[in-house]
C-alpha cells in the first residue's frame, strides 16, 4: 500500500525540524511541492535547504500545480471548498502517478499540519475520491510557539484559554476582558479593530534570518507595528507575521 507522510518542518528554521521527521524524510521516495504566491520561491528554497541537509536516501520532487483560487467569491467558504476539490484531484493524480503501488510519499508542511493547512483536509478529498493510502502525521514547530518563543513568554494566563483566530475575523471578534488572542493570517487590516490597551506581542518572518518582533501596549507601536510590515512586506515581495493580544483586565474592550 502507498504511504503518504505529512511532515511538520516549522517555520522557516531548519533547525526547527525533529528528529522524527529527518526520519520520516528518509522514508520518502518522493516530495509533493505546491506552493505558490508571493512568498513561494523562499519558502521552496528553505524546503530544499532541509532536505539537502536532512536527507540521505536518493528521492524526486514533484510539483503539484495549484488551481486558481475564487478571491472574488462572495461565499468564501464555497469558493475555498471548490478550490479544496480541485486540488485533491490533483494531488491524487499526482499521488497515482509518482508512487508506485508501495511507494512513500511526503508534504513538508510548513510549521505544524494541525494549524491552518489544507494538506490534510485536501488528503480527505483524494481518499474520498477513491485513492487509498497509509498516511502519518509529523509534527512541527507551529507559529504560535515560535512566536512565544521568541518573546520568552507563555501564550495563555494562568489556567486560561487561547483563541487561535485570523486577522479577517478580529474585526467583529476583538479580544474580550483578560482574554488571550494570536492572530494568525491577517492581511495587515486586523489590529484596526483592537482597543489601543491591549498588550501585543508580534513577530514576522520567526525563525528565518529576517526575524523580527515587537511587543508592548498596542496604542504605543501601532504604528510601528504598520510601518514595518510595509516597509519588509516591500523590500522582500511578502510577509508572514503573528501576534499574540492580551486586553488587560478591567480595561475597556474595543
Ligand atoms: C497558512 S498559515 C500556516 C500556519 C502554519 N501551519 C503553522 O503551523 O504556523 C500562515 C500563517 O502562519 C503564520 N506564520 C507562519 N510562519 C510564520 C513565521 N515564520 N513568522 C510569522 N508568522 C508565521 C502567519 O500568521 C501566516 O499568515
Amino acid at each position: 500500500m502507498r504511504t503518504i507522510l505529512v511532515i511538520g518542518i516549522g517555520t522557516g528554521n531548519p533547525a526547527h525540524v525533529t528528529i522524527e521527521a529527518i526520519a520520516a524524510m528518509n522514508r520518502a521516495d518522493v516530495f509533493f511541492v505546491v506552493d505558490k504566491g508571493p512568498a513561494a520561491g523562499e519558502l521552496n528554497r528553505i524546503r530544499e535547504e532541509i532536505l539537502a541537509r536532512f536527507v540521505t536516501r536518493a528521492h524526486r520532487i514533484v510539483a503539484i500545480a495549484d488551481p486558481p483560487r475564487d478571491r472574488t467569491a462572495a461565499a468564501y467558504e464555497g469558493a475555498v471548498a471548490d478550490w479544496h476539490a480541485a486540488r485533491a484531484g490533483l494531488y491524487g493524480e499526482a499521488i497515482v502517478d509518482a508512487l508506485g503501488a508501495d511507494g512513500c510519499g511526503a508534504f513538508l508542511v510548513w510549521g505544524d499540519p494541525s494549524l491552518y493547512d489544507s494538506t490534510l483536509r485536501i488528503l480527505d478529498g483524494v481518499e474520498r475520491a477513491g485513492v487509498t493510502f497509509a498516511r502519518k502525521v509529523i509534527p512541527g514547530i507551529a507559529s504560535p510557539q515560535a512566536l512565544a518563543a521568541a518573546h520568552g513568554i507563555v501564550l495563555n494566563g494562568v489556567g486560561e484559554p487561547v483563541r487561535i483566530t485570523t486577522g479577517r475575523r478580529l474585526a467583529t471578534e476583538p479580544p474580550g476582558e483578560g482574554e488571550s488572542v494570536v492572530v494568525m493570517l491577517d492581511d495587515g487590516t486586523g489590529l484596526d479593530a483592537v482597543a489601543d490597551d491591549a498588550e501585543v506581542w508580534w513577530g514576522a518572518y520567526l525563525g528565518t534570518p529576517d526575524e523580527v518582533i515587537l511587543a508592548g501596549r498596542l496604542g504605543d507601536i501601532r504604528h510601528a507595528i504598520k510601518g514595518l510590515r510595509a516597509e519588509r512586506r516591500a523590500r522582500k515581495g511578502w510577509i508572514m507575521d503573528i501576534c499574540l493580544l492580551r486586553h488587560r483586565r478591567g480595561a475597556p474592550p474595543a
